[in-house]
Parts: structure tokens; sequence; C-alpha cells
């Protein structure tokens, strides 16, 4: 089982709609896919149609013997399941602070007994610097960086590269960061779209802001807006890279 976090300390730059869109489209490609949502917002549990929380608790997603798999909820979506958030989770940055049984390990070991049932687990993260965060980017395999066009957005991720960069060659996670909300209407966002090179860590798709994602949370089947138009075409394109990179690292599915 791969895993992808996506995340970015700066709230409302587009990690649950990434966390979603890629969740949903590495499914429609055929990956028994789990989606794990850590943030007490439960915003992508929402999303994908589930109005139920943990059971047990937040400490039951460590200390249930049928771990995450045993949390784990069906969607509409064929291969697609889902661990729920809800706001006992505002204990879990205290958990992993506390050592959280063995700290990173137990996170590990959680991930570790939903590998057989899964090929890749996508983590939405909570828009914080925490002793989660920090636990969660040292147990994924990439970090996928939702960036606004704003500079307060990219100087924040500045930060973020450099402590992920200081990290051991062992712990730290793979990074591709992209451009999302882009309206092309704006000089900026043309500026910002035209300057991304092609670089390791900076993906060349960018996510144009498309009104049926800003709608979705309203709509029947919310995924449509992250798997069809334009905002669903750049997604799919993002996913595609990502399966190639996770592909190019070990034998996967
Ligand atoms: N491509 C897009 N086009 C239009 N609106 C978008 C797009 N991507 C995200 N949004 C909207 O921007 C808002 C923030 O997105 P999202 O909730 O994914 O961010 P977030 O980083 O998860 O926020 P938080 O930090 O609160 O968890 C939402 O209202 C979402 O619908
Ligand atoms: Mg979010």
């Amino acid at each position: 089982m791969r895993t992808v976090a996506s995340y970015h300390h700066k709230g409302g730059v587009g990690k649950t709609t990434t966390a979603v869109a890629l969740a949903a489209n590495a499914a429609a490609a055929g990956h028994r896919t789990l989606l794990w949502d850590l943030d007490p917002q439960g915003s992508a549990t929402r999303l994908v149609g589930v109005d139920r929380g943990i059971d047990g608790g937040v400490t039951a997603l460590f200390d249930d013997p049928a771990g995450l798999a045993g949390q784990a909820l069906d969607t509409a979506h064929e291969r697609l399941r889902v661990v729920p958030a809800d706001l006992s989770l505002r204990w879990l940055d205290r958990w992993f602070a506390d050592g959280g049984g063995t700290a990173d390990g137990s996170l590990d070991a959680a991930m570790e007994r939903a590998a057989a049932e899964f090929d890749l687990l996508v983590l939405d993260c909570q828009p914080a610097v925490s002793a989660a965060s920090a636990a969660v980017l040292r147990a994924t395999d990439l970090v996928v960086v939702p960036l606004t066009a704003g500079p307060l957005a990219w100087s924040a991720f500045a930060d973020l590269d450099a402590e992920i960069d200081a990290m051991t060659a062992e712990q730290r996670p793979d990074v591709l960061a992209f451009l999302t909300m882009v309206d092309r209407r704006k000089g900026l966002h043309r500026e910002l779209v035209d300057d991304v090179e092609p670089t390791d860590g900076f993906s060349q798709v960018a996510v144009p802001t498309d009104s049926r994602v800003e709608r979705m949370a309203l709509a029947a089947d919310p995924l449509r807006a992250v798997l069809n138009g334009r905002a669903g075409s750049a997604y799919r394109s993002l996913w595609q890279e990502i399966e190639a990179s996770l592909r190019g690292r070990v034998r996967w599915p």
C-alpha cells in the first residue's frame, strides 16, 4: 500500500478538494482506495457522502485490533472507502504529543494493518503544524501540497519544504506541489503558471478555479465535480503523474 497525504499548514488552499479528487481518481483507475479524513471539520467525509463518525472515537483508530480497515465505511463509489472524521479528532494532536502508544510506530502500525486491504491510502490533513502533522509527514510516501496563487501560501510552502528537507533520508517523504484555484484572467495567476518549471517536486498541472468545485458539497454526487469538467480534467492529470511516481518507487499494483 502506498500513502499520499494532502497537506499544507495554511488553511483553505484546497487540501480536502485535492484529497477527495485524488482518492476518487485512484478508485476510478482500479485501485482499492482508503480516504482517511484526519480533520475534525469532516469535510472529506461529507464530500464522499458519509454522515457517520469514528466508531469509539479517536483512540479506536489506533487501538482497534481491526485497525483502519475496521473503521472504513463504504461510499457510493466502487473501490473507494473512507475512515470518517468527527470532533473526537480534536484529541489527535494530544495523542501524538503524549507519545500515542509508541507514537509514530502506532501510526505506522495502523497503516500496516490496512495494507492488506488497500492499494492506496489518501490522507486529508488538518491545516496545522503539530505533533500529528509531523507524524504524518514521517509516515507518508508522498506529500501533495496545493498552492493558491497568493504570496502567503508560497512563503508558507517554502517553510514546509525546508522542514521536509531537514528530515532524515529514511523519514523524508517525496513532495509534489501544484497550483490550484487558478484564474487565468488574473495577471498574477498567469505569471505564476508561466513561471512553473518542470522540476522535481513541482507539477506542471494547474487546477483552474471551477464553480462546479465550489458548489460540489451541494451536489447529489459531489465527486463528479472532481472527476469531470475543467478542474476534474486537471486533477486526472495530477493523479496520473502521482500514479507514475508511486509505481516508480516500488512494485505497485
Ligand atoms: N478548483 C477549485 N475551484 C473552485 N473552488 C475551489 C477549488 N478548489 C477548492 N475550492 C474551494 O475552496 C475552498 C477551500 O477548499 P478546501 O476545503 O479543499 O481547502 P482546505 O485546504 O482543505 O481547507 P482547510 O484548511 O479548511 O481544511 C472550498 O470552498 C472549495 O470548494
Ligand atoms: Mg480541508
